[in-house]
């Protein structure tokens, strides 16, 4: 007999598919039966820790990329783009935003930087990281041996918030599908996150930068390191130290070495 559903939970369903589809996303893989398990047998689950964003997966697994994607990154990125269109899924539509920021790149790209939010330069010009900031990710970039188009740069939300304010749980939530497409169509060897806002995001732990960074994670297969944003390290630059030594774990794993410092 085909299984019945609670109305209320066909409809949540039917919701749940209609954001997915609009966010272009078709295909949807059910996760294997798990055995039953009788109640009173049922270890309680742990409790994540405080989420910036609870992870989406109990209903479906997202689809990785299609074949076709994968062999043209380009193309794809460009269908996500499409996919995007002039948004208005969340409120930053109609707060002041210029543009949607939607990434910069090789979409071959074996590392991946993720920030938070364009800020008023990435407003203007439509591409992440090209302000003060941006300016320190390139020497950043260019200090471990690479050039910023060999690299792939994203933020979790692809719209300025007002007075660069940190962006609201549910426009990370509305946004970030977006970014975890670009994520599996560039395929990247390591992501790493720029600052709390994209580490919590990511990772969907809630914790202080002095213990999200210095290590590796593992996002859905793919290595990832975090480290401090390049506008926290114009702050404060005694860090730029810190900074450095995560982005030499990151080196080390993509066998890239620094290149000699050419005399000032
Ligand atoms: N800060 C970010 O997090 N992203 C940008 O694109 C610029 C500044």
């Amino acid at each position: 007999m085909p299984p019945t559903f609670d109305p209320q939970l066909k409809r949540a369903l039917a919701d749940r598919i209609r954001y997915y589809n609009e966010l272009g996303i078709y295909d949807f893989y059910r996760r294997e039966a798990t055995i039953q398990i009788q109640p009173e047998e049922r270890e309680p689950l742990p409790r994540p820790k405080a989420a910036v964003v609870a992870p989406k997966e109990e209903l479906f697994e997202i689809s990785t990329a299609p074949q076709s994607a994968l062999a043209d990154p380009a193309q794809g990125l460009r269908a996500i783009r499409e996919d995007i269109g002039d948004c208005t899924r969340c409120r930053l539509a109609k707060q002041g935003r210029k543009q949607i920021v939607f990434g910069v790149g090789s979409p071959r790209a074996d590392l991946m930087f993720i920030g938070e939010a364009p800020g008023a330069d990435e407003d203007q010009q439509g591409e992440p990281f090209v302000g003060r900031a941006g300016q320190l990710l390139n020497n950043m970039i260019k200090a471990m041996g690479l050039r910023r188009e060999d690299v792939y740069i994203a933020n979790i939300i692809k719209c300025r918030p007002p007075g660069n304010r940190t962006p609201e749980r549910d426009e990370c939530e509305t946004c970030s599908p977006f970014l975890m497409r670009q994520i599996a169509i560039i395929q990247p060897k390591v992501l790493v996150a720029l600052g709390a806002v994209a580490a919590k995001t990511l990772l969907a732990i809630n914790a202080p930068m002095s213990e999200l960074r210095g290590k590796w994670y593992d996002f859905r297969g793919t290595k990832l390191a975090v480290t401090y944003h390049p506008a926290f390290l114009l702050r404060d630059p005694r860090q730029k130290k810190e900074a450095w030594k995560d982005l030499q774990m990151v080196m080390k794993d993509l066998g890239l070495v620094a290149p000699p410092k050419s005399p000032e």
